[in-house]
Order: C-alpha cells, then structure tokens, then sequence
C-alpha cells in the first residue's frame, strides 16, 4: 500500500469546544481542514500501531464523505483495525459501547449533535478514547497545539471502501470490519432493563408510547428496539428515517424542536409515555400525557427510583451533574446517603468518576442523562429507563413526577439561551459580570438574598486535573441560582445561556408554571448581565 505524505499549512481554529470541533460544513470542506485535524489527532497520541479504532457518525451531511478521508488517514498512520458502522451510521451511545466491547484504542465520532444539518449547515469530529468517552481536556488541548503547527498529514492510496456490506474487508494490512450500528446496542440495553416486562406492558396496551427520531440517528436504533424487539405498533416511532439533513429541522429534543411530539402529548389522547433524541442519539426528552419532565427532575427521579432496574437493582454507588444542572439529585443522593458530584458543563467530566466506580448514573440540564453502560449519555437509555419505571411502579409519568415532588420538593427550573450574539458583546457580558462578583456577596434582592458568587472551577477528585472557568454562578440563601455560561457548541457568534433555579418545599405551589414562578429571578438575571439591554433583544431565543 502506498502512504502519501502531504504537506499543508495549519488552521487557527481548531480548538475543540465543549463536545469536539464543530463548525460549518463549508468550513469542513476547505482544503486539508479536515485533513489537519485528523492528522492532529494521531499526532497526539501514541501506541496505537497495529490497534483499532472505531468510526461512525449521526449520517448528516458530509458524513460519508469524512468517513471515506479518516480511513485513508488512520490506515497511513498504522492502525490495524477500523470497526465502522454500516452505512458510517453510529450512534454515539452506541460508538462509546463499540469501543469499550472491542477494547479499542479508541474511536472518531462524526456529528454536531443537535444542530442542523445539510450543506450550509454544521458538522462536527470529536476523537474517544480507550474507556469509550469524550477525550479529557489535556488530550484536546495538545491536539489544538499539533493543530496550529502542523506541516504535513499521512494519506493511504486506497480505495474507497463499501460502507454499506456488513462484514470483513482487507485492504493490505488493514482489516476493516463494517458492523451492524444496531446490534450490540440492542443487546447492551436488553441486559440492563426487563425486557420480558416491557413487552407485557406494550402487547396489553398498559403503555402506549410515541417516539420521535426527528430524522436522525436513533430511528433504526428505536425502531428495532421499541417496535421489533419490545412489540410496539409500527408508527411508534415518528421521523424514524435519518435524513443528511434532518428534514430541515433541528434535531433537538425540546419542546420548541420536537413540535410533532409535543402536540401528540399535550393533545386530545396522548399516548402514556412520550419521548425524543437528538442528532447523534445521546439526547432524550421525557414526556407523559400532558407532562414535560425536565431533564433535571430526570436524572433526580432516576436515581431515586434506580432499585427499579435490573441492572442497577443492588443499588448505586454515587451520582453527579453538570453545575448548571438543578439541585434536584443533590437531594435524592443526600436522602440515600450516596455521594453527588457537581462537574462543569460537558460529558467528558463525568468520565474519571465513572471509571473509578464513584457514580453510577449522571446528567445534564440540557437533555443528557447516562450510566456507567457506557461513557457518553444515552438518549434511548433513559427511554427504556423511564419505561421500566413506569411499567414496573405501575404509575403514570405524572404521577411518578408529583411523587418526587411531594418527598424532595420541587426544584423549579428552565433555561434561557441567546443565540448568535456578537462575540464582542458576549465577552463585555462575561467580563462585566464577573467584575460584580466581589461586591454581590450579602446583598439582598427582595426575599433573595445572595450567598456566593463566584466563577465555577473544577478539580477532578480522580486526577486532580483543575478546569476553571466553567460559569458564573449566583446562589442565594433560599437555595436558588443563576447561572450564566458561554457555550461551547455553537457554530455562529456567542451563545449565552442563562440558567434559573427556584427550590419549593410547598406541595400546594407545585403546579406553578416555571416561567411566572422564576419572573423575579429572570428580572435579576437581567439585572445583572444586560444581555436585552446590550444586545438590543427582546427574548431569549430558545427557552427550555
Ligand atoms: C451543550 C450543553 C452541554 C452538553 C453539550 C454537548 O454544551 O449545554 O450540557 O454536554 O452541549 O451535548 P454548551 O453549548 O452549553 O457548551
Ligand atoms: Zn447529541
């Protein structure tokens, strides 16, 4: 087999955000971009001569195409094996599984998670590594170095290779194995929940369910899994076929972006059980007749109910969310007298705890939640956990939800993102925020009286590694916070997110709608960043 090297010129911005690069695929499409930062990649770590390496990404626009240049960059490199879902589809659930059953060295995941795709719109890459997570910060960090240096990248002169025929193929040295993206996913999730009480519960019509793909990567996923395996009428899942661009839709699981869903369940005969995932399939939105479970109350509700779940029925060793993520679990926990980490926004962090046995489920206010089955969060996973719940208590979403909240109390919470802010604005945003902080310890606003504020820094309890920066964070007396964060996804300008959160104890105040019950909050959240006022705004662009 022949190997090229060719030589190129760096790229400035390929600094891997929250969950990997992503950005437009136009920029994608530039000569050698993609090129540079999968040469980065492999530049970055050693040890992997003759190993192999998983690939697979959500099927958007320019999957196919990425697919077929990372082959020819990683044989050049000297790996021994590429394992790639049939078709380059994997979810990324099911990749970080796929890794950590083969006992790859790693794996390259191609997707922008819930963010639109097509030609004018956004791809991504993101590398895992060996325990089938999101590469921790110093492996990104030396690959954005190796990224803005590099001169030359490695190219196989090979084919391209059918992605589409299930089955070992050999090119030279190189085995490439093209896997079924459904099968050991399937397998996995039927060893952690009940499968035979699931089936009961759809074939008598005590749960009736609608799933909705939003044309993205957990249609055959949910379709095998809730139709074939568990018995589901077909039509059960919604928008179960994956198209490169999503149907022009943001594949987003919320209640702005899963529209079709939300009219089903807030409509005149909603099924019992409602749900969606994102683009890459990590994402899940719950949802019962008439109810939105929010993703917070979600992860706390699991992990109350955990013992309900065969393969956490011996009980769970600790749990942790993301910071802007509601107190709800910290309660749960405290009540179980397990241990609950607060971690900054992003999967990656949750990795160390999970690998040394310290939790054994997580999540994050933006519609992640996940266990130790795997190192990524898990959209269909927290499907089929709330459907074991909800088959084996016998109890409908709502009821399981008011229950919560009767024991622990209701922690109400939502979320508002500005979308595309001039970066200029966003960064005099952040720097005018956190000049405020030293003087808003002890003041009061009305009943709020503010007991910390202070810029959100990490130590990983396994490493020691130390992440700073990682969001504002007011919290008052009464329990309550605002949060505000850049993101670290978005393709176009700042995004600024504000989080709001308001404990009530009070059973006869926990029907409040979360907007009126959070106005004063939402009123001081501007208070402080002006983001309306500097930006010119009116509202939030996506309230979730
Ligand atoms: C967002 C979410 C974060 C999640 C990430 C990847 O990141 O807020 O919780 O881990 O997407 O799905 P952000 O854009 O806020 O940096
Ligand atoms: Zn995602």
């Amino acid at each position: 087999m022949q190997i090229n090297s060719i030589s190129t010129t760096p790229y400035t911005d390929q600094k891997p955000g929250t969950s990997g690069l992503r950005k437009k695929v136009t920029v994608f499409q530039q000569a050698n971009y993609l090129e540079n930062f999968v040469q980065s990649i492999f530049n970055s770590l050693s040890g992997f001569q003759g190993a192999s390496l998983v690939l697979g990404g959500d099927g958007r626009y320019f999957n196919r195409q990425a697919i077929q240049t990372i082959i020819k960059i990683a044989t050049a490199n000297g790996f021994g094996e590429l394992i790639i879902g049939q078709g380059g589809l994997l979810s990324t659930p099911a990749a970080s599984h796929i890794i950590r059953k083969n006992k790859a060295f790693g794996g390259i995941i191609l997707s922008a998670s819930h963010n639109p795709g097509g030609p004018d719109e956004d791809f991504g890459i993101k590398y895992n590594v060996s325990n089938g997570g999101p590469a921790p910060e110093k492996f990104t960090d030396a690959l954005y170095e190796n990224s803005t240096t590099i001169t030359e990248y490695k190219l196989a002169e090979i084919a391209d290779i059918d992605l589409d025929k299930v089955g070992q193929q050999q090119v030279a040295e190189l085995k490439i194995t093209i896997i079924d993206p459904v099968d050991d996913y399937a397998n996995l999730m039927a060893n952690i929940f009940d499968f035979d009480l699931l089936k009961n519960c759809i074939s008598s019509k005590y749960i009736t369910l609608c799933f909705d793909a939003m044309h993205a990567i957990t249609g055959p996923y949910a379709i095998r899994i809730l139709e074939d395996i568990l018995g589901a009428p077909k039509g059960t899942v919604i928008n179960g076929i994956p198209l490169e661009d999503f149907g022009g839709g943001h594949p987003d699981p919320n209640l702005a972006h899963a529209k079709e869903l939300a009219s089903t369940m807030f409509g005149d005969a909603p099924p019992v059980f409602g749900a969606a995932s994102d683009g890459d399939g990590d994402r899940n939105m719950i949802m019962g007749a008439n109810v939105f479970v929010t993703p917070s109350d979600s992860l706390a509700i699991m992990a109350a109910n955990a013992s309900c779940i065969p393969a956490y029925a011996k009980g769970i060793a600790g749990v942790a969310r993301s910071m802007p993520t509601s107190q709800a679990v910290d309660r749960v926990a405290k009540k179980l007298g397990i241990p609950c980490f607060e971690t900054p926004t992003g999967w990656k962090y949750f990795g160390n705890l999970l690998d040394d046995g310290q939790i054994t489920l997580c999540g994050e206010e933006s519609f992640g939640s996940g266990s130790n089955h795997v190192r990524e969060k898990d959209g269909l996973w927290a499907v089929l956990f709330w459907l074991n719940l909800i088959a084996k208590k016998r109890q409908s979403v709502e009821d399981i939800v008011i229950d919560h909240w009767q024991t622990y109390g209701r922690d109400i919470y939502c979320r508002h993102d500005y979308e595309a802010v001039d970066m200029d604005i966003a960064n005099a945003i952040v720097d005018n925020l956190r000049k405020q902080l030293p003087s808003l310890a002890g003041k009061s606003f009305a009943e709020y009286t503010v007991k910390y504020a202070d810029e959100f820094s990490y130590t990983d309890p396994v490493d020691d590694s130390v992440s700073n920066n990682q969001g504002i964070r007011i919290g008052f007396e009464n329990g309550s916070r605002i949060i505000f964060r850049l993101s670290g996804t978005g393709t176009v300008g700042a995004t600024l997110r504000i989080y709001l959160e308001k404990y009530e104890a009070d059973a006869s105040k926990h029907n409040q709608d979360a907007q009126e019950a959070l106005a004063y909050l939402i009123e001081l959240a501007e208070q402080f960043c002006e983001v309306k006022k500097r930006t010119g705004r009116v509202e939030p662009t996506v309230i979730t």
